[in-house]
């Protein structure tokens, strides 16, 4: 996607990138005994797109995740990222998982400018990726302060911050929400989608929270099946929000995407 030529823009369309899912399939153990966790899954994901994976336990949400990071091999089909093949983990994606895993003996202003430091970039740059994310976060105040100082809230704050300070092209985030409190968890969420309008860097997130999806995602992927349920986990559905950016979640039309998905999740799995 380089059909953009204002500055700002090629500076979005540098921090994004498409992702390319062809007929994915992943077995966890041998032919002969092991689970066939996912099968013919394709995605095709803009540039710039917002994403969320929704679906039952099981159903093969973070396996998809996990290759798309690099951190697992796909038994079939292809994957890539900015029409690159996924082989192994790149800098091009940011991965945020559930617990936040900073490193608790640096500072949050040390933990968000290790990977800057890491690329070696100049230090008046680190300095500047650092204040950015700090402040999009909302823990400029706390840049001095150690993680264990912190709430779960803040913690991931910062690890959100971290992963946005190396300059990702996509985005991978799982159930990075979930071990908030209902009010943390909003806040983040609002905050995650002004970054995402900010920054324009494609966005992959799995949740269990059917609301958290529609408020925060251009296109929902329904997914269904897993081992428990004797079929592949596979995507059922995508379901694209047509709302503004701004979402009201007490909407009519909002309810309505809420309730259309979640009838979609509980769907019975069809027999293999
Ligand atoms: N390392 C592994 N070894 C063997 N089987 C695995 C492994 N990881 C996942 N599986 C199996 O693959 C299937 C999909 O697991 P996955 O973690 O992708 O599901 P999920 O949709 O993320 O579920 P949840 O919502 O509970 O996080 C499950 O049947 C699981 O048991
Ligand atoms: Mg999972």
């Amino acid at each position: 996607m380089t059909d953009i030529i204002s500055p700002a823009a090629d500076l979005a369309a540098d921090t994004s990138a498409s992702v390319e899912i062809v007929g994915l399939g992943k077995r966890y153990g041998p032919e002969w005994a092991g689970t066939q966790a996912v099968a013919g899954v394709d995605l095709s994901i803009a540039s710039g797109e917002f994403v969320a994976i929704v679906g039952a336990s099981g159903c093969g949400k973070s396996t998809v995740l996990r290759i798309l990071a690099g951190f697992e091999e796909a038994s079939s089909g292809s994957v890539s990222v900015g029409g690159a093949p996924v082989t192994r983990p790149g800098p091009d994606r940011g991965v945020v998982f559930q617990d936040y895993g900073l490193f608790p003996w640096l500072t949050v202003r040390e933990n968000i400018a290790y990977g800057p430091r890491r690329r070696r970039l100049p230090r008046a740059r680190v300095n500047e990726l650092v204040d950015r994310f700090l402040a999009a976060v909302g823990l400029t105040r706390f840049a001095a302060t150690y993680p264990g100082q912190l709430s779960g809230g803040m913690q991931q704050r910062v690890a959100i911050a971290r992963v946005l300070a190396n300059e990702p092209r996509v985005l991978l985030m799982d159930e990075p929400f979930g071990a908030l409190d209902a009010l943390t968890r909003s806040d983040l969420q609002a905050e995650l989608k002004r970054i995402h309008l900010e920054t324009r860097t494609t966005v992959v997130f799995i949740t269990h929270s059917i609301e958290e999806a529609v408020f925060l995602a251009d296109r929902v992927v329904v997914m269904t099946g897993g081992a428990s349920h004797g079929v592949p986990g596979h995507i059922s559905r995508i379901v694209e929000i047509d709302l503004p950016p701004q979402r009201d979640i007490l909407s009519p039309a909002f309810t309505e995407y809420k309730r259309t998905i979640s009838d979609l999740v509980h769907e019975p799995v069809a027999a293999a």
